[in-house]
């Protein structure tokens, strides 16, 4: 078996090392962007005087040659092939001949992969940008057509004050949106080219780092040359982004997951988007929903352990850092697929709201605002939640309608009754961000053009 690195070895690799070190089964989903970078690095090594117009042109037409035969599924892998990289390499120089040797020339693998990598990293959180997008616009026509439509809010998971469905649904939103923008910032920060730092401290080759850079469409190109080939910030941080992304999405659906229950009886799924059980016939299951939680789990073990993989690695390149990928891929993939499953739950799901004001109007609900129809009158916000809070007890203990007790409550007076009538607790939550429908209308439009401006960012 022949390497890429022979020349300084005798005999051939050891199956075992070969079994044990190859990422070809999983890098090989670098191929177009190692091809798009080795032709970048090629039309380099011809401007500066490295190679002829004829070799450039030869090592071109290979690289096209290979990405074809990838793309049509005609590439022959061979055992010696260590990743996508020697592969790439090996074939371009069988078709290209003595040009095709020169391929390698001023570069490393180790440079190469945090090329490649950069590359791909960059179009694949974009495509995660576009599909968050398209779950805030569901979010939001949701919310829309839920127009004054209330539910309780919760805290400790007990029923707190009511809440504008279209409110619960934007909090959602708006986590998305700080999302986004991270999304955003990690793929400013990561737009840097290190093609050109060689295997850890560039070249005695006059190479053209910047004209590299431009050529692939990086904002920037690497300052150190040591620091290029082993900085994989930018994959720490797109697993932290990936996670919170996760993260959220499980809090929506643990809400989903509540929410379709029998006990809150708030949603109800979609036949396409639910699950039977092979026992139970009665049984429809927020499968969709229990996956985003639980995989959500995965994905920040993806992050923990590619931060412990880097915290011990001196500079440069150390064959660790090939452990970078896998948990990438599957972030990336993890969070694709959660995306666009979650987004059709919800875009299927029926609210149920009537259940959801009935709930909400549990004469309880309006107890904040007795007290602060108290202190409308003078009395000191704690004095007036003992008072309703006594009258609560009251309720509970002696099974005594709060309606009765507050109509024949000397502190609270005759206007107190009307605010535990059906649905005016929400309208009174009327402050800025606030709950009632004068606040939400404002955000729904402020939400309306974020997610506006957000699509024609991302494109369709
Ligand atoms: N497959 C390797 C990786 O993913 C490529 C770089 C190998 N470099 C080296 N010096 N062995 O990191």
């Amino acid at each position: 078996m022949s390497t890429l690195w022979h020349g300084r070895f005798e005999g051939g690799p050891a199956e075992e090392l070969m079994a044990f070190t190859v990422s070809l089964p999983f890098d090989q989903r670098l191929a177009v962007d190692d091809i798009v970078g080795s032709r970048a690095h090629v039309r380099g090594l011809c401007r500066s005087g490295i190679l002829t117009d004829v070799e450039r042109d030869d090592v071109l037409a290979a690289l096209d040659a290979v990405q074809s035969e990838l793309a049509a599924g005609t590439f022959e892998f061979e055992a010696s092939d260590e990743d996508i990289h020697t592969a790439v390499e090996r074939r371009v120089t069988e078709l290209a001949g003595p040009a095709g040797a020169k391929l390698h020339t001023g570069r490393s693998r180790n440079d190469q992969v945090a090329t490649d990598l950069r590359l791909f990293t960059k179009r694949e959180l974009a495509g995660i940008a576009t599909r968050i997008v398209t779950l805030q616009e569901t979010l939001l026509d949701r919310a829309r057509t839920a127009g004054d439509a209330y539910l309780p809010g919760y805290t400790h998971l007990q029923r707190a004050q009511p809440v504008l469905l279209a409110h619960h649904l934007l909090a959602h939103g708006w986590a998305l949106a700080r999302d986004l923008d991270r999304l955003g910032s990690t793929i400013e920060r990561l737009d840097v080219s290190p093609l050109g730092a060689g295997a850890l401290a560039g070249s005695s080759l006059p190479l053209d780092p910047a004209g590299t850079a431009a050529d692939l469409g990086f904002a920037r190109v690497f300052e150190n040359s040591l620091d290029a080939v082993s900085d994989r910030d930018f994959v720490a941080e797109s697993l932290f982004d990936l996670a919170l992304i996760g993260v959220h999405l499980s809090r929506l659906a643990e809400e989903i997951i509540l929410w379709s229950t029998d006990e809150f009886g708030f949603l109800r799924l979609d036949d396409a988007y639910s699950t039977g059980s092979s026992m139970l016939p009665q049984k429809k299951n927020p499968d969709i929903a229990e996956l985003t939680r639980g995989k959500t789990g995965r994905l920040i073990g993806n992050l923990t352990g590619l931060l412990a993989m880097l915290k011990g690695l001196p500079l440069a390149y150390n064959r660790d850092l090939q452990e970078d990928k896998e948990p990438l891929f599957d972030s990336l993939d993890t969070i694709a697929l959660a995306l666009a499953a979650m987004t059709g739950l919800l875009a299927s799901s029926t609210f149920n709201l009537d259940a959801m004001a009935a709930a909400a109007d549990a004469p309880t609900s309006a107890a904040t605002d007795l007290a602060e129809h108290l202190v409308s009158g003078g009395v000191p916000f704690r004095d007036a939640h003992a008072i309703v809070g006594a009258l609560v007890r009251r309720s509970l203990d002696e099974g005594i309608a709060l309606r009765e007790l507050v109509a024949a409550s000397p502190e609270l007076g005759p206007d107190a009754l009307s605010l535990l009538d059906q649905g005016i607790a929400v309208r009174r939550r009327t402050t800025p961000g606030g709950a009632g429908p004068a606040a939400v209308a404002p955000q729904l439009a402020a939400f309306e053009q974020l997610v506006a401006a957000a699509r024609l960012r991302v494109g369709e």
